[in-house]
């Protein structure tokens, strides 16, 4: 298969962990005869920089003419410690969502065996979590008319859903829940918020064509709790824009950390594979970075193109690489500098010699001898 990649590395750690993704991407293409073409593109504080334009018109028209975009990360510290500033990185992604009509963003949460006791929370608690999130991703308060009274004193922001947005989003989850444990939560706020009620309603009703689907409704407060109390309980989790975002934030602590979590970003047309977490400047140029997100991210790229076999390969060098414990500072690595790249190298590796049983992994990491 022959796939064009728009590539857009962002800020921060973006570049960094992206270069990671794009090295596995390789391997995969080598072993398998795909060939994938990275073309790049700047969007976010750099293209701010560079361009005054968070998500200058040449950005947004590669991303159109390509099969898939594999982003980065975006955001500065000048602009979030400067809330009148009038143009923000994170307007880049915003519009970037908006334009592609990504309205369904996926993001996986999974306890790994071999990191439950990375976790702050108990491991009885996590073992066997698995949850797939959709959060609506083009809609809510993100997108909402937004006010500011002249005296600079009141503001305001529109949370809107229409019955079309919301449908579309729960056939997916819907759909996502039949190849699963057929169980879908809504997490909304209906006790208080109209907009919610119209989720509940046409949820319900989205529901009645998947009778082996179980439908249960948390309000978001409570589903706070419960992710932390008992992830076990859910399955496929469909939300708004807003809650998706606070939700997966929270439930990344199940996976023991945040550098895990890949996310899928699909609409009619287009889709874009991003790390959840985001661009991370305090480590930027450090190699601490976990690039497990970002090299996640690129496995679900694949799994859209059907590409199955190949995007089970990364998540089995993924798995291994956790198992060995070679991984970056944030799960607590049991061996000294392994860097962003070197995890990166680890899994590259793997992916040319999956079946190798000989490989010493251990070594190939500390540079050594591969075989024994
Ligand atoms: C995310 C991020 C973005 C969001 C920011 C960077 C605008 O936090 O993808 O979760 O809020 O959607
Ligand atoms: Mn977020």
């Amino acid at each position: 298969m022959t796939l064009e990649i728009a590539v857009l590395p962002g800020d921060g750690i973006g570049p960094e962990v992206t270069e990671e993704a794009i090295k596995v991407l390789k391997a995969i293409a080598m072993n398998f005869d795909h060939k994938f073409r990275f073309t790049y593109a700047d969007v976010g504080a750099i293209a701010i920089d560079k361009q005054n334009n968070p998500l200058p018109e040449k950005t947004l028209e590669l991303c159109k003419s390509s099969h898939a975009v594999l982003f980065g990360a975006i955001g500065d510290p000048k602009y979030d410690n400067d809330p009148t500033a009038k143009i923000r990185p994170e307007q880049g992604l915003l519009k970037l969502r908006k334009e592609l009509g990504l309205f369904a963003n996926i993001r996986p949460v999974k306890a790994y065996k071999t990191l439950l006791d990375k976790s702050p929370l108990r491991k009885k608690i996590i073992k066997g979590t698995d949850i797939s999130i959709y959060r609506e991703l083009t809609g809510g308060l993100y997108f909402g008319k937004k006010t500011l009274s002249d005296d600079g004193n009141t503001a305001s922001d529109l949370c809107t859903y229409s019955r079309h947005e919301i449908e579309r989003i729960a056939h997916l989850a819907f759909k996502a829940a039949q190849a699963r444990q057929n169980k879908v939560t809504l997490v909304d706020k209906a006790n208080v918020l109209e907009s919610s009620r119209l989720w509940r309603k046409v949820v319900t009703e989205v529901g009645k064509s998947y009778e082996d689907v179980t439908l249960e409704f948390l309000f978001v407060d409570n589903a706070a709790m419960q992710m932390i109390l008992n992830p076990n309980q859910f399955d496929v989790i469909l939300t708004e824009n807003l809650f998706g975002d606070i939700i997966s934030d929270e439930a990344s602590v199940i996976g023991g950390s945040i550098g895990l979590l890949a996310s899928a970003s699909i609409g009619e047309k287009y889709a874009l594979f991003e790390p959840i977490h985001g661009s991370y400047p305090q480590a930027k140029g450090q190699g601490i970075a976990n690039p497990v997100a970002s090299i996640l991210s690129a496995a679900m790229l694949l799994d859209h193109f059907e590409l199955f076999e190949e995007a089970n390969r990364i998540r089995q060098a993924v798995d291994k690489s956790l198992e060995l414990q070679i991984t970056t500072p944030d799960l607590n690595q049991k061996y000294d500098n392994v860097t962003t790249s070197k995890v990166g190298d680890f899994i590259e590796d793997f992916i040319n010699n999956p079946e190798d049983s000989n490989l010493n992994f251990s070594n190939i990491y500390l540079g050594q001898s591969t075989i024994i």
